[in-house]
């Protein structure tokens, strides 16, 4: 039997073969187009479970399934839970990609497909951590259950349910999460803090056709119109929200948090320069980073009104439209801040618009302590995979099921991001990078190992 380094090293080629299989299947969970494929890829993983010996289930739910896996118990060391998803986010507009979405390709020492580091790399790199030990030493130092689901973009609906059903099931110790990044490159992290959520949908409908804007534009109330002016009553040009109440119970940064953020070595010149922008905005008062990971903000996510195809129209749209939604930080809840926002847009929508208002997913923001021996286990496997110490860091994306971990099960969360700020998740050419696709299997490898010198 090779050493797991060794069986790491020899098996470069086909963990990258298996990623692109998984990559192949085109498992976005918004669109019910893809309900098949997304099982496909449930079943998939499941499998990757199976030829480990792992007593595995594919569970259905009223959305997509959940894959559970785990390898024996070991009494006396903690319990790893490995939280992951295989659905991904829908690859449109499709004219951008250099190759096709679901075409995995390497170029550059990425990998390039939807799905890449968001988060079917990411997940893999935990399969194929225990993988090594299991084909290298025949047995896991520890007890690691794997939760991988298929809703994480489109809300984590089903999996609340779930975990409060079967808590005696996914009891652990510590859950592990790789669907995040590293501070850059070579610089590898462990994030502390990630933003909550909250997803609203408006809708404005004013006359019951699409009319002649000459004939009767300034006579009626044109719903594009009135949509625009609606949602510039939402945030101002210092970054400040006004949904009324938003800011009452953000807990505020500490001087001593402010400090650590400074003392990165964030360069705000090549964020622009990376970006195509000449200058940076956000709340004022706080720098890129705070804003971006510690401050709450508001953005509209799509507008939809009118006539967008080639040449002009001259036409007073019938209605408009707009998905927009909140990041939020501890402590404020995505459910009050919805009613709050409703009874607002009630006040504010016009004479002769009638109002649709929609609020889609929401989920706290979340903050683990940092001083906790997880997170020192994890900061010696990171330095073993990674040849580097990891920063601490905070993150402005959300999972929306993390707090439930800390909630539900009484667990200690690690957030191991092996990413890279420009991987353009949820964009055209996703990519993943495969030396840190590599890294982060000896990392996961090595973080079974440091968190077996925990005694339970
Ligand atoms: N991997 C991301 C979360 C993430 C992004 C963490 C960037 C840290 C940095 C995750 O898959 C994701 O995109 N989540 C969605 C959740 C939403 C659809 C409820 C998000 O943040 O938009
Ligand atoms: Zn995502």
């Amino acid at each position: 039997m090779p050493d797991l380094k060794t069986f790491i090293d020899e098996n470069r080629g086909n963990f990258v073969e298996s990623l692109k299989e998984l990559l192949r299947i085109p498992s976005v969970s918004t669109d019910s187009r893809h309900k098949e494929d997304v099982k496909t890829a449930a079943d998939w993983v499941a499998s990757r479970f199976q030829e480990l010996n792992f007593e595995t289930k594919v569970i259905p739910t009223k959305g997509h399934p959940i894959v559970y896996a785990e390898s024996p118990p070991v009494p006396g060391k903690p319990v790893a839970l490995v939280y992951g998803h295989y659905d991904v986010q829908p690859p449109e507009p499709l004219d951008l990609w250099v190759t096709p979405p679901f075409d995995p390709t390497e170029r550059d020492g990425n990998i390039v497909a939807r799905g890449a580091t968001d988060d079917k790399g990411q997940m893999l790199t935990h399969v194929f951590g225990a993988t090594a030990w299991m084909k290298s030493v025949g047995e896991l130092p520890i007890q690691v259950k794997f939760l991988i689901e298929g809703e994480e973009e489109i809300g984590s609906a089903n999996l609340a349910p779930f975990i409060e059903e079967n808590k005696e099931l996914l009891a652990n110790d510590v859950v592990v999460i790789s669907d995040s990044s590293q501070f850059g490159p070579g610089q590898p992290a462990i994030t502390y803090g990630l933003k909550g959520i909250a997803y609203f949908e408006l809708k404005l409908v004013g006359p019951n056709r699409d009319l002649h804007s000459g004939s009767f534009g300034g006579s009626v109330r044109n719903p594009a119109n009135a949509l625009c002016a609606m949602l510039s009553t939402l945030i101002d040009e210092h970054g400040w929200i006004h949904i009324p109440g938003f800011y009452d119970d953000v807990k505020p940064m500490t001087g001593d948090e402010r400090e650590n953020f400074a003392e990165l070595p964030f360069d705000e010149e090549k964020f622009k320069e990376q970006l195509g922008i000449d200058d940076v905005h956000g709340e004022e008062g706080y720098t890129t980073l705070e804003r971006r990971w510690a401050r709450p903000t508001l953005d509209i996510n799509g507008l939809t009104s009118g006539y967008q195809g080639e040449g002009a129209k001259t036409v007073l749209p019938s209605e408009a439209s707009a998905k927009f939604s909140c990041r939020l930080v501890p402590d404020q809840c995505p459910h009050k801040i919805g009613k709050a926002l409703r009874e607002h847009l009630e006040k504010v929508c016009p004479s002769g618009i009638k109002m649709e208002f929609k609020e889609h997913h929401g989920s706290p923001g979340f903050v683990v302590a940092t001083d906790s021996p997880y997170i020192k286990a994890a900061s010696s496997a990171i330095q073993q995979g990674f040849g580097a110490a990891p920063v601490l860091i905070r993150e402005g994306g959300s999972i929306p099921i993390v707090a439930n971990f800390a909630q539900q099960l009484g667990s200690d969360v690690l957030l191991l991001g092996w990413g890279l700020d420009d991987d353009n998740t949820h964009s055209p050419n996703e990519k993943f990078n495969l030396a840190d696709f590599q890294r982060g299997i000896t990392a996961s490898a090595q973080l079974w190992a440091e968190l077996a010198k925990i005694d339970k």
